[in-house]
């Protein structure tokens, strides 16, 4: 299952018609790259590729996706496989060590984890420092990036005991700290976190119960939000995971790169289109205008777009979408909600799917066009949204930096340029200027 570089790719020189012979590197899957890395050497000539849509920037065994079919793996491991039968912290096991635990493992891993829930009893100062109306996403950088400031015994990236400690960390904390933002924000008392309870379970408490009252979980509440925790666990080298990836390449410590990965996340391109799409369909407002936004968002001299739609990989319907819409009317159905905004987005979705400018550009659902409305209908409100990407995600983030720490031909990411600046000219005095 490893790569193997059988063939070769010939580049050929126009002006002095030499060739050279970049080798072609095969996956177990999906399609074979040419390696570039001795390009420069032999050709004096940079590849230039901005957003990198032919570039592959390293190799990893984690996650596939084959963006033609629909189709997304973790280890092997079918997307909707794992929604439907998987619990979280078992995919996050998968993710890190490669395999689905075994029962010990699975419970010894779970306890591990637990044992890290707790966050210093200092951080709550950062907390306060930050104004009550700060959106979640400001306090998670804030707090994820200060934590390295906190545990020292876990910085050392050259040790495989400490990265262990520091990625265990991170996905036992991430619940906390998220929550920690929720509350702060409106005031309420922060909830310590309850090791008894299951991974989703513990984040709707430290979420939604206070000290007056007692809380029970709703099972219905539960299930979705492993499935959502599930869905958005890892996605292979999206912008968010690079941008770890590349602060990592430089040796910084793991908790500043995740901060690094939530600030990437955090753009409404990426993971802040969840916000953004309920934002949307709120505008929108009623069915009647749906007409209206379809052709704003075709306008290219209008900014609009439509969020939730598009995928820099997919071209066709995203399968984290799928499993969301049906969770979607699961959830909304159990838990006795008629959401118009539920509407609104299936037929926005349809009117979308009919017509003939996402039809040619393959503009499907993506995971984001229905996760902010079962979210709201689980008592979210819209600005944790992309808090809780952050959340899942950090299982992906701290994988793929693992693996990229062990990986021997791992150098520190440097891409290079095409300058179209001025060329070297002399210095002109203030005097002699203009
Ligand atoms: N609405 C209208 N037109 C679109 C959209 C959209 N949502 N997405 C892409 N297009 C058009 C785009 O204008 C371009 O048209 P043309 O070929 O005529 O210039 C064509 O489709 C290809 O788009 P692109 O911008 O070259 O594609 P990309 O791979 O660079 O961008 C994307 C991918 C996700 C940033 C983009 O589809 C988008 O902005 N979507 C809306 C934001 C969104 O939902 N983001 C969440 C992505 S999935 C979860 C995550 O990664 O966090």
């Amino acid at each position: 299952m490893s790569k193997s570089n059988a063939g070769s790719y010939t580049l050929t020189d126009n002006q002095t018609g030499q060739n050279f012979e970049l080798p072609v590197l095969h996956g177990s899957i999906g399609p074979s790259v040419i390696d570039v890395r001795r390009l420069y050497a032999e050709t004096d000539h940079f590849t230039y590729d901005p957003g990198y849509t032919s570039t592959g920037s390293c190799e990893s065994k984690l996650t596939y996706i084959d963006g033609d079919e629909g189709i997304l793996l973790h280890r092997g491991y079918r997307i909707e496989d794992l929604a439907e039968n998987s619990d979280f912290l078992e995919v996050a096991y998968l993710l890190l060590y490669g395999e689905l635990p075994t029962e010990a493992e699975q419970t010894k891993f779970d306890s591990d984890i637990t044992y890290h829930t707790m966050l210093h009893e200092q951080l709550i100062n950062f907390y306060r420092g930050f104004r009550r109306d700060a959106h979640p996403m400001a306090i998670m950088c804030g707090v994820v990036g200060a934590l390295s400031s906190f545990y020292h015994d876990s910085t050392d990236i050259t040790d495989p005991h400490a990265r262990m400690v520091a990625m265990y960390r991170m996905i036992a904390k991430m619940p906390t700290i998220a929550a920690m933002a929720y509350k702060y924000s409106i005031g309420q008392p922060f909830n310590y976190p309850q090791n008894n309870l299951s991974y989703a379970e513990n984040f709707l408490y430290m979420m939604f119960a206070v000290p007056a009252e007692d809380y029970e979980i709703n099972p219905v509440l539960a299930k979705a939000m492993n499935r959502i925790f599930i869905l958005h666990a890892d996605h292979e080298q999206n912008a968010s995971t690079s941008t770890v990836r590349l602060a990592g390449s430089s040796g910084a410590n793991p908790f500043a790169c995740i901060a690094a990965g939530i600030a990437s996340l955090w753009g409404p391109a990426h993971g802040g289109a969840n916000e953004a799409v309920l934002q949307m369909l709120n505008e929108i407002g009623h069915k009647d205008n749906i007409p209206e936004f379809v052709k704003k968002a075709k306008d290219k001299d209008d900014p609009f777009r439509l969020m939730g739609f598009g995928h820099r990989v997919y071209k066709n319907y995203d399968p984290r979408a799928k499993v969301l819409q049906a969770s979607c009317e699961e959830v909304l159905g159990d838990l006795g909600i008629n959401d118009p905004l539920l509407e609104l987005a299936v037929d926005l979705e349809k009117l979308a799917r009919e017509d003939e400018y996402f039809v040619e550009r393959n503009l499907y659902p993506n995971v984001d066009f229905y996760s902010g409305i079962i979210l709201k209908a689980m008592g979210f409100p819209t600005s944790m949204f992309t808090v809780l990407f952050a959340l899942a995600r950090t299982v992906g983030w701290v994988a793929q930096w693992n693996e990229m720490i062990e990986d021997p031909s791992q150098k520190i990411g440097r891409p290079r340029q095409l300058y179209t600046g001025p060329a070297e000219r002399p210095y002109v005095g203030l005097n002699k200027r203009g």
